[in-house]
């Protein structure tokens, strides 16, 4: 029985179960059997959830590029690693194969050396999703130097508070770049960004928009030279197993973002296996993953996993909007993508428009669908299922982390059975947890609580950089001996899990827990809705209240408001019960979202509180100007 390639049911829970008996024996099989170390390690695993300290396969030394690109030339150097689709549909698609990647890789890497970046150094990476992008993080890992990627939509302040947090000395940019039918000045916010920088003494500037940018002098270097005069061949820096291999930053629920540091062994085996079995690749398949390599998702998911099994993997540059709602379905029928991998934020968006976007096009190539990043509720689950999956290509709800590296709670496509909304079955080797308010283990199926994991897996992340007390206390202190997700879940009978969403956007209304992911769920079903959002104010009687804020779909425009309320709190207490009715319903045009599609519920529920004196930072908004609307209107 192979370990690595779990292909049905009974197979994953013999698998499960040996993951769990013996993970020191189970994980260094699978690291055995399927990496090239240059170093055996000493040890799998050290740990200890108080400190916190862990340490997988201590001693060992490698490279992670080797494991990702050299180790395949041998069999796959002309195979298509990376797919480059460009934002503007009539622009050449690029495919760079594996050798093409290591040649280019080790002229970026020798690049960054040129420039004095040595192993340890941080090299903060603004770049859109383009080539260099990927590159540039494989060049880093190349010469042992930690890559800091910021998401290319952040503004100038948090990119600035991003690179100076961990003291990156060179900034990784492009004079611009194309988002839909615009073009953002990526450069002049690096430039505003570096006016509060004085660690960075260099940036590197790749060519993608031909737009008129200034260069300051002695600072600013065009990138594509230094490229074209710089050696194919860079010996790849021996790295040992616990050494950082990137930061990336997330959000905390207050004050700044927190530098997530990720490790090169253990997330190299954790990100190789599940993605193997996750997404089912098969040789030859095209695999795409629609999210920027900003986030964890792109980092684990379009560069490290993909890579580190000889996968192709595509590279989105546009939006789902450019030219039209078609395009993601175009790109699939183009490049014939076999596993398909997007978030809830889009399926509901896209689910809004008209089918016909979706029926021009042959999906016919599609083998699995995957979903991450939020609950997915039960309307989207079925359009994604019915429309684009056929109902013959199952949905993998995918549940994990920033901090966790990689997918932890997911349906095995063929596998495992799917059901709407679940996130299934925990990964092997994750063993989750679900917590009551006294600290005790809930025990036994049917039941919820807080989800916890209570051992180590090899991706998690190890610290956060520079401020190792606020990893203890954000996510050991909760719950002793415990990783504390920060979500509540529950297990069914069968013992599949749903995330309910985030604990901290649990609402109290007269003594009752309430989540605002099934309350919004029940809403959504309303015909004429399209979103929606539940936030608690304060009410002299109940405690707490809810407000909802609700985006109608175009059927719903021109209807009666008031009737329009009276229908969906029927829905709500047809789904849920009177308890979780909504005492007011606010239509409006849009939501705050974060550029990663998440609703920001602090600055809804401060505009419920009537408490806008300091909406704290809204620098990060996808969308900015509904929340002055959602103020003007508020009830
Ligand atoms: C939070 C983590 C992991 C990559 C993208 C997000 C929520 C994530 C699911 C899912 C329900 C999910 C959780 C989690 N979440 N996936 N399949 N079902 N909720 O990474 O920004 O670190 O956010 O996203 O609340 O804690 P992130």
């Amino acid at each position: 029985m192979s370990n690595y390639h779990i292909k049905h049911l009974e197979e994953y829970y013999q698998v499960y179960r040996k993951s769990v008996r013996n993970p020191e024996v189970f994980w260094e099989e699978i690291a055995e059997e399927h990496f090239v170390w240059r170093k055996r390690w000493n040890k799998v695993l050290d740990w200890d959830f108080s400190k916190p300290e862990i340490k997988w396969f201590e001693g060992a030394k490698l490279n992670i590029t080797e494991n990702c690109i050299d180790r395949h030339l041998r069999t796959k150097g002309d195979k298509t690693a990376i797919l480059f689709e460009p934002n503007d549909p009539s622009e050449a698609a690029e495919h760079i194969t594996y050798n093409q990647l290591y040649k280019r890789v080790n002229q970026f890497a020798n690049v960054l050396k040129e420039q004095g970046i040595k192993k340890g150094d941080r090299v903060c990476i603004y770049l859109p999703m383009i080539p260099e992008l990927a590159i540039s993080v494989l060049a880093c890992a190349r010469i042992g130097a930690i890559h800091s990627v910021v998401f290319a939509g952040f503004s100038a302040t948090a990119l600035a508070t991003r690179i100076n947090d961990c003291d990156c000395k060179i900034v990784l940019t492009s004079d611009g770049s194309y988002r839909g039918a615009k073009t953002i000045d990526l450069k002049g916010i690096v430039d505003t960004a570096l006016e509060q920088c004085p660690g960075v003494k260099t940036t590197l500037v790749a060519k993608r928009i031909n737009s008129d940018i200034s260069m300051k002098e002695g600072r600013d270097k065009w990138l594509q030279p230094l490229l074209d005069a710089a050696s194919t061949e860079c010996a790849p820096e021996i790295m040992d197993a616990e050494d950082p291999l990137f930061i990336l930053y997330t959000s905390g629920s207050t004050g700044k973002p927190k530098g997530m540091v990720h490790t090169t062994g253990g997330y190299m085996v954790y990100t190789a296996y599940t993605f193997k079995n996750v997404f089912q690749y098969k040789e030859n398949d095209i695999y795409w993953c629609t999210a920027d390599i900003g986030w964890i998702t792109g980092h684990s998911y379009i560069v490290y996993g993909p890579l580190a099994n000889g996968a192709t993997t595509v590279m989105f540059e546009g939006v789902p909007t450019y030219p039209d709602w078609g395009r993601f379905w175009e790109i699939v029928e183009k490049h014939k993508i076999n596993q398909f991998y997007t978030a809830p934020t889009a399926i509901r968006a896209l689910a809004k428009e008209k089918l016909d976007f979706v029926d021009k096009y042959d999906l016919s190539s599609l083998k699995v669908l995957g979903t991450v990043g939020e609950p997915i509720n039960e309307e989207a689950w079925h359009w994604y299922n019915d429309n684009i999956g056929k109902k013959k290509s199952p949905i993998v709800d995918t549940w994990w982390q920033t901090e966790t590296g990689g997918i932890m709670i997911t349906p095995i496509p063929f596998a495992t059975p799917t059901k709407p909304t679940y996130a299934t079955l925990p990964f092997p080797g994750i063993q989750p947890a679900l917590m009551d308010e006294n600290g005790q283990e809930i025990k036994g199926n049917q039941v919820d609580g807080r989800l916890c994991i209570k051992f180590p897996w090899p991706a998690i992340a190890r610290t956060i950089w520079g401020n190792h007390k606020r990893y203890r206390e954000t996510y050991f202190s909760t719950f002793k001996n415990q990783y504390f997700t920060g979500d509540g879940a529950l297990r069914d009978e069968v013992g599949y899990y749903r995330i309910t969403g985030r604990v901290d956007d649990v609402i109290i209304v007269s003594g009752h827990n309430l989540g605002t992911a099934p309350i919004e769920d029940a809403i959504n079903e309303h015909q004429a809705v399209a979103e929606s959002a539940i936030v608690g104010f304060p009410h002299d009687i109940k405690g707490n209240a809810l407000y909802g804020y609700v985006i109608l779909k175009e059927t719903g425009e021109g209807r009666d408001h008031d009737n329009l309320r009276k229908e969906i709190n029927q829905i709500i207490t047809e789904r849920i019960g009177a308890i979780a009715k909504l005492d007011k319903i606010q239509f409006t045009n849009g939501l705050p979202k974060t550029r990663s599609g998440k609703i920001m519920r602090r600055i809804l529920r401060k505009i419920a509180c009537k408490d806008t004196g300091n909406l704290g930072d809204t620098s990060t908004l996808l969308n900015p100007e509904v929340v002055q609307e959602i103020m003007d209107n508020v009830l």
